[in-house]
């Protein structure tokens, strides 16, 4: 090995290495430590710090557990990403490593089952991506800091429990086949997104602590913890699931995009849709919803209370088997509201009230459902639209012209999704 380490790093004298082997070969010290054969491995072994990347990339000598016995840190990132040729080692391992100051990103290790990084606390983003072997990984427990992204997609992994992590900005978990749970219970903040998409139909989600998330995304879910969420600034979504019940018991606010501060985002309200076992949903402190409030397509879903919803700045499209609908304190509907029912249309009545009192702004179709309309509104006028429905919101006065009717809505979320893509990109 030591032969290897010269020819490797091309040191002119084992004298120097090993005077040198108390402290950082140089190899240790490149830009980029390039990990592609054994050799390059056996270098890279050395390390306690990398001081630029570390980048492994497929060899056909590499052997199939892959160890870092000694490294502690990496200042750059650590990077596995090679999109030619599949790793197949079937174990990763760096017993000391605890903080990668860039990105820790695997990718495309087919037989990966396993990492092992039991000190791991830190990284600006950690990406796991195409492992669809891995079932064991449990630096996604002791992780403590994240600045961007917490991702993990197309593994085996069946539980993903965090209880250290406080805040992060990217929540993702896609494609995830045999996943059971995701609890993250010490996130308070996911600063751009929640979404869990394409797991294994069923999976359990408990989010204890978090407070506030810009969006909330679940598809395929079976059940939903969130008992602290206070505000989701953007929108929330629950879509072909299985959760029986669907609470949050002190939520308030759903979208905040007409805050000057928060200029763009692409909110689209509180969407419950497809979910064939829902029977009960309980919101008790939601007071504001922008844009739209969409609840279709529950089959099982009965009784619809918001006793405290005030405000819907979009339109509010409900339809399935109710019986009841209980909105008390609703007052505004920048939208259109749509109903439809098989029921008796006695269920219509307090909506017909509403719309009569001037507190619907489009217009009312119950009990038969009216697919809510779309009109064109270009970017100049949407400040104006913003404007003219928070004047209308205020006061019950409306100086709306013709186009200034609600279905733009649509139109404002293409811009701000234009928008939020070039923060994203930034
Ligand atoms: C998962 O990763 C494997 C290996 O790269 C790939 O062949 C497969 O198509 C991926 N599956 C999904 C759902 O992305
Ligand atoms: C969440 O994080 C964002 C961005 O870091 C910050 O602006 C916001 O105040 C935080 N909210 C809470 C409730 O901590
Ligand atoms: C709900 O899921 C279906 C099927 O996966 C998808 O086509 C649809 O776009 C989703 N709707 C929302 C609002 O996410
Ligand atoms: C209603 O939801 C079920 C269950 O998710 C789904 O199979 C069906 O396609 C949905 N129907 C419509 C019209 O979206």
């Amino acid at each position: 090995m030591l032969y290897r380490l010269i020819s490797t790093i091309g040191l002119g004298c084992a004298l120097v290495l090993s005077v040198s082997a108390q402290s950082t070969p140089s190899v240790c010290s490149l830009s980029t430590i390039l990990v592609n054969s054994r050799d390059t491995l056996e270098a890279a072994q050395t390390c306690t710090t990398a001081a630029g990347d570390i980048v492994i990339e497929y060899g056909p000598d590499l052997p199939s557990e892959i160890e870092f016995p000694a490294l502690e840190t990496v200042d750059g990132s650590f990077l596995s990403i090679n999109f030619d040729e599949n790793i197949l080692a079937w174990r990763f391992s760096a017993p000391k490593l605890h903080w990668v100051v860039g990105d820790f990103y695997f990718s495309r290790w087919v037989n990966l089952t396993t990492i092992d990084m039991p000190l791991f606390d830190h990284a600006d983003r950690l990406r796991l991506n195409h492992l669809p072997n891995l079932t064991t990984a449990h630096f996604l427990s002791t992780v403590s800091r994240l600045d961007y992204n917490y991702e993990i997609r197309n593994t085996s992994l069946a539980n993903i429990t965090n209880d250290r992590l406080l805040y992060t900005t990217f929540v993702e978990i896609f494609d995830n086949p045999n996943l059971e749970t995701v609890e993250l219970l010490a996130l308070r903040n996911a600063s751009y997104n929640v979404a869990l998409r394409g797991n294994r139909p069923g999976l359990a989600v408990r989010l204890r602590d978090l407070k506030e998330v810009w969006h909330l995304e679940l598809q395929q879910i079976s059940s939903l913890s969130v008992p602290a969420l206070k505000n989701v600034i953007g929108h929330f979504i629950v879509n072909t699931s299985s959760v029986g019940i669907l609470s949050a018991p002190i939520l308030e606010t759903i979208g905040t995009w007409y805050d000057p501060h928060i200029a763009v985002s692409d909110n689209r309200g509180l969407i419950v849709t497809n979910n064939p076992s829902l029977d009960s949903m309980s919101f008790p402190q939601l007071k504001n919803v922008t844009l739209d409030l969409l609840i279709r397509n529950n089959t099982s879903l009965g009784i619809l209370q918001f006793p405290e919803l005030d405000r819907v700045a979009g339109n509010v499209a409900l339809e399935g088997p109710f019986t009841q609908i209980t909105f008390p304190k609703l007052d505004r509907v920048g939208g259109e509201l749509t109903i439809g029912v098989n029921m008796s249309p006695t269920i219509c009545r307090p909506f017909v009230d509403l719309k009569n009192n001037g507190s619907i702004r489009g217009d009312l179709s119950c009990p038969a459902f009216s697919e809510p309309s779309q009109l064109d509104l270009d970017a100049d006028d949407m400040q104006e639209y913003i404007d003219d429905y928070l004047e209308w919101a205020a006061t019950g006065q409306t100086n709306a012209g013709p186009r200034m009717t609600v279905p733009a809505l649509n139109e404002i979320m293409v811009i701000v999704l234009f928008w939020s893509l070039l923060v994203r990109v930034w």
